[in-house]
């Protein structure tokens, strides 16, 4: 059977370690979507480390790490992240696989992701510049080269024919910024997965799941990033809702169980776009001081709020969540009092539904408000632990969401973590 771990707000609720907390349990974890624009940070020996392109498992010596189809790849990116996990003592050769359907991010995709973003001006996506729109893009528009075409002789050829496509449009924007670095980094992170493990992903996983090894599918983003489902168009360009993982991976739906959302205990955004619970005053910078909310790709400054249990509640009906992991609960631990968003007021009236389009409509935020537990819980390893006002928050958010929130990570590292 197949378990899916995936973030239920904007991204960077804490997947990274969550994945690497549960993925002992697994064979496999897998990669579905998404590309370097993810950044999951992990605690090994002390160490932090951030991955973009390698799933989160890479780690635990028995587990396998497969990159599915549905993702984006920089092989540059891979290449150096490859070397990173190599100084912890990894070998990745032996435990990570590449779907061969995978599409890459070409040097020209990062030329127009950043084109595109400086000709919408005020307007812009706040992209991560990673070229994943354009490789997205090249995907549903039929042109993508994938990691298969690696091994055919006439990949350079192929490589040229897009990349002149992809100078058409750079010249239609103004755009000349000089690449030809980049692309000598190319062509030489290319030579590099040449050598990795490259297999039919599809084949690979479905084989795993009939010998009935456990799979772990890692989401990257969030489902309010989802191109569907997200606040569109402030959204990145993939599904990142539990049902990409039947697309990104080659799994049937049916193989799916547990559905397990990351959220954090109250809520951040990076980039453009609504964020109704958003607060742009001192407890907002408290937030990001405590949570030490800057981007793990763009080191840039994390947008700040209270938990949103009306956009909470959207992302586990178009998951199916069966269980919740609430990270970051300790940033909260010095907070005199805490708010919750149970309703939006559009309109004049109060609603408890994500609207089609919140990016052109002004959303006032209800809440509701608790006390806050003004205990250092970071060491706390048992629940019997928590003290009275957690659990009330808790058993508030259990109850709006009717999902149970399984476990509470309450600090940075591998062991800071409490089963609910
Ligand atoms: P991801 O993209 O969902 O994997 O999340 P990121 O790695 O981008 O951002 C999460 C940040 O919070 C990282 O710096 C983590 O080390 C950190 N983190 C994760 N869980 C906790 C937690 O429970 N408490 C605290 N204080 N930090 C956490
Ligand atoms: P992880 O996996 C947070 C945001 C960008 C931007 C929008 C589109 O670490 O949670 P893109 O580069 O995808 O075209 O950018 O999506 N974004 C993320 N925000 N965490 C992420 O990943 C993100 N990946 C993309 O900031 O607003
Ligand atoms: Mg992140």
């Amino acid at each position: 059977m197949v378990d899916v771990i995936l973030g239920l707000q904007w991204g960077d609720e804490g997947k990274g370690k969550i994945v690497d907390f549960f993925a002992k349990d697994y064979k496999v974890v897998a990669r579905f979507q998404g590309g370097p624009n993810a950044g999951h940070t992990l605690y090994v020996n002390d160490k932090k480390l951030v991955l973009h392109q390698i799933p989160s498992g890479i780690f635990h010596e028995n587990t396998t790490n497969l990159i599915g189809n549905g993702v984006v790849l920089d092989a540059v990116t891979l290449k150096k992240e490859y070397d990173k996990v190599a100084a912890f003592g990894i070998d990745g050769r032996n435990h990570l696989y590449v779907a061969e359907r995978t599409h890459l991010i070409l040097p020209s995709h990062r030329a127009l992701d950043k084109a595109s973003e400086l000709s919408k001006g005020n307007e812009k996506i706040g992209s991560t510049l990673k070229g994943i729109g354009p490789a997205y893009m090249d995907k549903t528009g039929r042109n993508g080269l994938r990691v298969g075409d690696l091994l055919d002789k006439n990949f350079t050829t192929q490589y040229i024919k897009l990349r002149m496509k992809h100078q058409r449009l750079l010249d239609s924007f103004g755009f000349n910024d000089d690449i030809s670095e980049w692309e000598e980094e190319f062509f030489e992170a290319i030579e590099f997965m040449r050598s990795l493990k490259i297999v039919n992903g599809e084949y690979f996983i479905n084989e795993k799941i009939r010998e009935g090894k456990k799979v772990l599918a890692e989401g990257a983003q969030g489902s309010m990033l989802d191109v569907d489902f997200g606040t569109f168009p402030f959204v990145t360009s993939s599904n990142t809702i539990s049902a990409g993982v039947c697309t990104g991976l080659g799994i049937a739906p049916q193989k799916i169980k547990e559905v397990i959302g990351v959220s954090k205990a109250y809520c951040t955004r990076v980039g453009s776009g609504p964020f109704p619970t958003e607060l742009h005053d001192e407890t907002g910078e408290r937030l990001r001081k405590v949570g030490s909310e800057f981007g793990a790709t763009t080191g840039r400054p994390r947008r700040c709020g209270w938990i949103d249990l009306v956009a909470l509640n959207f992302a586990c009906m178009v998951n199916g969540v069966t269980q919740i992991v609430m990270t970051k609960a300790d940033v909260l631990d010095a907070f005199e009092e805490l708010s919750v968003c149970t309703s939006y007021g559009i309109d004049g009236k109060q609603v408890k539904t994500v609207p089609y389009q919140m990016s052109k409509m002004p959303i006032d935020p209800h809440y509701e408000q608790f006390a806050g537990w003004q205990t250092d819980i970071t060491n706390v390893r048992d629940n019997t632990n928590l003290p009275q006002p957690m659990k009330n928050y808790i058993e508030f958010i259990n109850g709006y969401l009717g999902v149970d929130v399984s476990y509470i990570s309450n600090g940075p590292e591998r062991d800071q973590i409490i089963k609910a």
